[in-house]
């Protein structure tokens, strides 16, 4: 799919995407173009469905009704796995690493469902197998590289600081050489300088070739780092196009003053 007026081509499309929950719309009706390249943001208060939506493209849950696609192929029913493998890497807003296991293995866990080998292939050691090993080692030494963690592969995700486990996260996701990748609240928990490096990391990732969509609450890094903007609010699109746009649209403006007095007001 050819974007008319840009000539880029569209890596995700969902259209008319809705993920009801009992009676609650957490995403409502979803219209969504991603060009491949550059990073594209998801913002909207607390609650607007940005996480529901993130969920919904990686394929961890499944769509009440409407489509996505993927690089021109339907993958609306789709498994987590098969999209993984088409290449669609995801990260979490409440941090999944492996504490027990090392940085390494971590990023390891990236490929699996990449890897072709059977368990049987896995537990004899077959060549093909170890060929296989060899290469998802040297790629996920790659990706911690990437993040700047490579020096310490072999201690335990557990002692990495919370920003650092976030990059180990990013790390995972890369290592299988992803064309989108979706970040959900990445600078979430880092300080001011933790947040200028991520800043720059995703840069390198977009700059390697890979898309970003990226859910984020800080608006400075958003603004600075997007070049696009969807707003989201109970469940809707209410935004989408350039982020000074966003910043000065009355109904974005509006949604997040409605958020904060509402918050303000709950908390009396
Ligand atoms: N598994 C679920 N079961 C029931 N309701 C859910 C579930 N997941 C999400 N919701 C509801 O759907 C709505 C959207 O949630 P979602 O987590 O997508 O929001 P969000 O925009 O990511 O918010 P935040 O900024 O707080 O992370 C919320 O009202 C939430 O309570
Ligand atoms: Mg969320």
């Amino acid at each position: 799919m050819a974007d008319a007026e840009e000539g880029r081509v569209t890596l995700l499309a969902t259209s008319g995407l809705i993920r009801r929950y009992a009676g609650l719309l957490a995403v409502d009706g979803v219209d969504l173009a991603v060009p491949e390249g550059g990073v594209h943001a998801v913002i909207g208060p607390n609650g607007a469905g940005k996480t529901t939506l993130f969920n919904l493209v990686s394929g961890l849950v499944a769509p009440s009704a409407g489509t996505i696609m993927f690089a021109g192929a339907d993958v609306t029913r789709l498994a987590a796995d098969r999209r993984a493998r088409l290449g669609i890497a995801r990260t979490f807003q409440n941090i999944r690493v492996f504490g027990a296991m090392t940085l390494l293995e971590n990023a390891l866990t990236g490929l699996h469902p990449l890897l072709t080998s059977s368990l049987v292939g896995i537990v004899a050691r077959l060549p093909r197998f170890r060929r296989e090993e060899r290469q998802a080692v040297a790629r996920a030494r790659e990706a911690l590289a990437l993040v700047g963690l490579q020096a310490r592969e072999g201690e335990r995700a557990a002692a990495l600081s919370y920003g650092d486990q976030r990059r180990l996260e990013i790390a995972r996701a890369m290592a299988g050489g992803p064309r989108l990748l979706l970040l959900d609240e990445p600078a979430a928990g880092m300080n001011p300088a933790e947040t200028v490096g991520l800043g720059a990391l995703i840069r390198r990732i977009v700059d390697a070739g890979t898309t970003v969509l990226v859910v984020e609450h800080d608006m400075r890094f958003v603004m600075a780092l997007s070049d696009s903007v969807t707003v989201l609010n109970f469940g809707r699109r209410i935004f989408s196009g350039p982020p000074a746009e966003a910043r000065a649209d009355p109904g974005v403006i509006e949604a997040y003053l409605g958020a904060k007095v509402a918050a303000r007001l709950a908390a009396r």
